[in-house]
C-alpha cells in the first residue's frame, strides 16, 4: 500500500496553507507535528478528498484518489479536528447511524460496532447518552466511527486534544493496536504524543514537511547542540533572554537550565541527548504550545 503526495499545494487566496509537499507513506503509524496554523487539518482535508488541492496530487497505489472518489473513500477513516456528534444518542446507536451513512450492511454494522465498542474500552458506556461522555470517552467514540468500514487509510486530527494522561495512555496502546495492516496518520502539536506512538514523525511548518523520519532520525538531525547548565536564580532572566531554554528546574537559590545552542552557553556546561521536545523547541522557538516554561 502506497499513498503519495506529489508537489501537494492548497492556497487561500495567495496563501499557502499547504507549500509544495512531496511524500510517500505505507502502513504504519506516522505522527504529523507542528503548531497551530502550520497546515495539519488542511493536509489532511486533502488526503480525505474534503478539499481539492491548488496544484499537484494524491494517489493510493498509483491511482489519484479524486478520480478513485467512493471506491477511495471506502478506504478511508476519519476524526475531524472537530468532531461533530449527537448529544442525544447512545454510543451504540450513534455508531450504528454513522454505519448506515456509509453504507454497512445493518448485520455487519451490529457486529462491527459490538467489536468496536469493546475495542475502544467503551462498553460500560454503550447505552450512555454521547453528551455524558467525559472529553476522552468522546474521542474513543470518534476513533470508533472512523474504525467502522476497517480503513486502510486512518486519518485523526488532533485525536489526543483534551485528554487526561490516563487516556493519554490509554489512546497509545489503542493506536498500535489498530495500526497493524494500516496507514494512521494523526496529528498534533503535543511532543510526548507523537514520541511514544509514532515509527515515523512529520515536522511540518508553513505549509511545508520540514523534517521526516523516526524519532532517532528527527533527534540525530538536530543541528544545535543541548546543555544543561546551572546557574543563580537572579541570572535566570537574562539567559532566558540570551538563550533558548527548554526546561528550568529549580533548585533552593539556584537553578538547572536545559539550553539549546551551539556554543556553549556557561563553562561548565555539559552537552546532553536531546529529545524530541528540543528539536520541537529548535525547530519551532516560542511557539513550542506544551513545553513553554514558567520560572
Ligand atoms: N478555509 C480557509 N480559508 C482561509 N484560510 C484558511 C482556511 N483553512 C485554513 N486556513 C489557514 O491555513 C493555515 C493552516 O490552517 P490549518 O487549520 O491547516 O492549520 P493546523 O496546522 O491544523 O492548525 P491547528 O494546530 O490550529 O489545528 C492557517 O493560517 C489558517 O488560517
Ligand atoms: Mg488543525
Amino acid at each position: 500500500m502506497e499513498l503519495k503526495l506529489t508537489d501537494l499545494t492548497k492556497k487561500f487566496g495567495n496563501f499557502s496553507a499547504v507549500d509544495h509537499i512531496n511524500l510517500t507513506m505505507r502502513n504504519g503509524v506516522y505522527g504529523l507535528l507542528g503548531v497551530n496554523g502550520a497546515g495539519k487539518t488542511t493536509l489532511m482535508r486533502m488526503l480525505c478528498t474534503l478539499i481539492k488541492p491548488t496544484q499537484g496530487h494524491i494517489t493510493y497505489n498509483g491511482k489519484n484518489i479524486y478520480e478513485m472518489d467512493s471506491a477511495y473513500r471506502n478506504l478511508l477513516g476519519y476524526l475531524p479536528q472537530e468532531f461533530g456528534f449527537y448529544p442525544e444518542f447512545t454510543v451504540q446507536d450513534y455508531l450504528l447511524y454513522i454505519a448506515s451513512i456509509k453504507g454497512i450492511r445493518p448485520v455487519v454494522a451490529k457486529k462491527r460496532t459490538k467489536e468496536l465498542i469493546h475495542g475502544v474500552g467503551l462498553a460500560k458506556a454503550a447505552n450512555r447518552k454521547m453528551r455524558t461522555l467525559s472529553g476522552g470517552m468522546k474521542r474513543r467514540a470518534g476513533i470508533a466511527q472512523a474504525m467502522l468500514n476497517d480503513p486502510k487509510i486512518l486519518i485523526l486530527d488532533e485525536p489526543t486534544a483534551g485528554l487526561d494522561p490516563n487516556e493519554r495512555i490509554r489512546f497509545r496502546n489503542l493506536i498500535s493496536e489498530l495500526s497493524e495492516e494500516r496507514l494512521v496518520l494523526l496529528s498534533t502539536h503535543i511532543v510526548s504524543d507523537i514520541e511514544y506512538i509514532a515509527n515515523d514523525i512529520l515536522l511540518m511548518k508553513d505549509g511545508k514537511i520540514i523534517r521526516q523520519g523516526t524519532l532517532d532520525a528527527i533527534i540525530a538531525s538536530m543541528p544545535e547542540t543541548v546543555w544543561i547548565c546551572h546557574a543563580e536564580k537572579q541570572q535566570v532572566s537574562s539567559m532566558i533572554e540570551n538563550y533558548r531554554v527548554s526546561n528550568i528546574k529549580a533548585e533552593n537559590d539556584h537553578a538547572e537550565l536545559r539550553i539549546i545552542s551551539s556554543e556553549k552557553p556557561l563553562p561548565e556546561a555539559t552537552p546532553v541527548q536531546p529529545t524530541l521536545e528540543d528539536v520541537f523547541l529548535h525547530y519551532f522557538g516560542e511557539k513550542a504550545g506544551d513545553n513553554h516554561v514558567e520560572f
